[in-house]
């Protein structure tokens, strides 16, 4: 009896042992030991069926003509308030005022924050959280808000599966500078640490959007960091903004996920999260193939003027292979008078060989002259005329 409670009571505390970092560890990271892959230990939601983010497969996405495009609301107009930035050791994020906010979905979102998710090889290594067709891009900005025509805050918001929505806006490298983006890059070298903060001057926010919109893709999801509660309606454009090679160095190199005491220093590098299984879910598209490849209208002058000049040429090349062959089968079948008006486009358009050839020599050299005495300039013209329409062609 002694053996058996004390047997249980071991139980009981190897249980407790390793159920006990489950509550306790908030401290996660990207890698390591609390890495993304351990997450769900310690915040069960991240082992959900709903998670953030996600590959997108373009060909598995569904069009819904429902979805409109979206309108960000004041966040042109900052009045000049600074915004205050922040390493909160995972990110650099910029807290943003309760003025800003998001029309286009059922509900009104209200703006709480935006920050960046990057990677550490510079342009092509990755650094975005979603990827399209299995691709990265080379980071990835978030602009995060929550329902506030539902919820009274963000603290309440977040665990509501219609509580949150996130814009997402996959970057790229290329050759020009962004200069939105310096709004932001300029300043982490104040950051440099986590739990440092700095205000920085208030800029338009709208700045570091794509132009585009209109088009999307749209799926609920989740927080891409603990606690990942699945709570997100998420918005990723289509169009992709663009930085400089310098820009995405600063991103990548600058800051720390170490404090300013620690005793080492550790580089804030590749926080983005894994992509997670779609399972059931599907991601819609604002926009369909077709509309996809909208043509502006000087690229439909440009094809139709195009196509017209590729018809008529090609008219003109099987017009004079035909007609060449039908006087190469002429010469081998009959003695024609090579006369010096007589090219080969005038031998074959109408019967005339054929009724020619019938006719008595003499004739024939009459009828010649006159046809040449008469006709032989408009006729010209009649054949020009005739090659320039390509009606005319069967
Ligand atoms: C919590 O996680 C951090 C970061 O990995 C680690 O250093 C720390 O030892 C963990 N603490 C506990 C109680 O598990
Ligand atoms: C998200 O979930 C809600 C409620 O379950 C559903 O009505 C809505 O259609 C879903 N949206 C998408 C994009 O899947």
């Amino acid at each position: 009896m002694d053996s058996l409670g004390l047997l249980i009571f071991v139980m009981l505390l190897c249980f407790q042992w390793t159920a006990a970092p489950a509550t306790k560890n908030t401290t996660w990271t990207y890698s390591g030991l609390v890495g993304q892959s351990e997450w769900s230990r310690y915040f069960p939601d991240c082992g959900g069926t709903s998670q953030s983010p996600v590959d997108v497969v373009t060909t598995k996405t569904k069009f819904d003509p429902s979805l409109i495009p979206l309108t960000p609301r004041g966040y042109s107009q900052h009045n000049n308030n600074p915004f205050t930035l922040y390493n909160n050791g995972h990110t650099a994020v910029i807290e943003l005022p309760e003025w800003m906010g998001l029309e286009g979905l059922p509900w009104f979102f209200t703006a709480v924050q935006m920050h960046l998710h990057w990677g550490s090889g510079g342009p092509s290594y990755g650094g975005s959280e979603h990827t399209i067709n299995g691709l990265s891009a080379d980071a990835e900005l978030h602009v995060v808000h929550y329902n506030s025509e539902l919820y009274p805050s963000m603290a309440t918001a977040m665990t509501q599966s219609d509580g949150m929505a996130v814009l997402g806006i996959l970057i790229v490298t290329g050759e020009e500078t962004n200069l939105a983006f310096n709004n932001i890059l300029n300043y982490l070298g104040r950051i440099r640490h986590a739990n440092q903060k700095v205000s920085i001057p208030a800029f338009d926010v709208h700045s570091l959007l794509p132009k585009d919109l209109g088009r999307y893709y749209r799926y609920n999801g989740s927080l891409t960091t603990p606690p990942c509660y699945q709570s997100v309606i998420w918005t990723l454009f289509h169009e992709r903004v663009q930085i400089s090679k310098a820009q995405l160095m600063k991103m990548e190199t600058i800051l720390y996920s170490s404090k300013v005491d620690d005793d080492d220093r550790i580089q804030l590098q590749d926080n983005y999260r894994k992509t997670q299984p779609l399972n059931a879910r599907v991601v819609f598209t604002s926009f369909s193939a077709e509309s996809g490849k909208e043509l502006s209208p000087g690229e439909v002058t440009a094809i139709v003027i195009g196509v017209m000049c590729g018809c008529v040429g090609l008219a003109v090349i099987i017009r004079f292979i035909v007609k060449t062959i039908r006087f190469l089968k002429l010469l081998n079948h009959e003695t024609v008078v090579v006369n010096s008006s007589t090219s080969s486009w005038d031998v074959l358009p109408s019967n005339r060989p054929t009724s020619m050839s019938r006719m008595s020599q003499p004739e024939k050299a009459n009828e010649k002259k006159q046809d040449m005495a008469l006709n032989s300039t408009s006729e010209a013209e009649k054949k020009e005329e005739s090659l320039a329409s390509p009606q005319t062609e069967p």
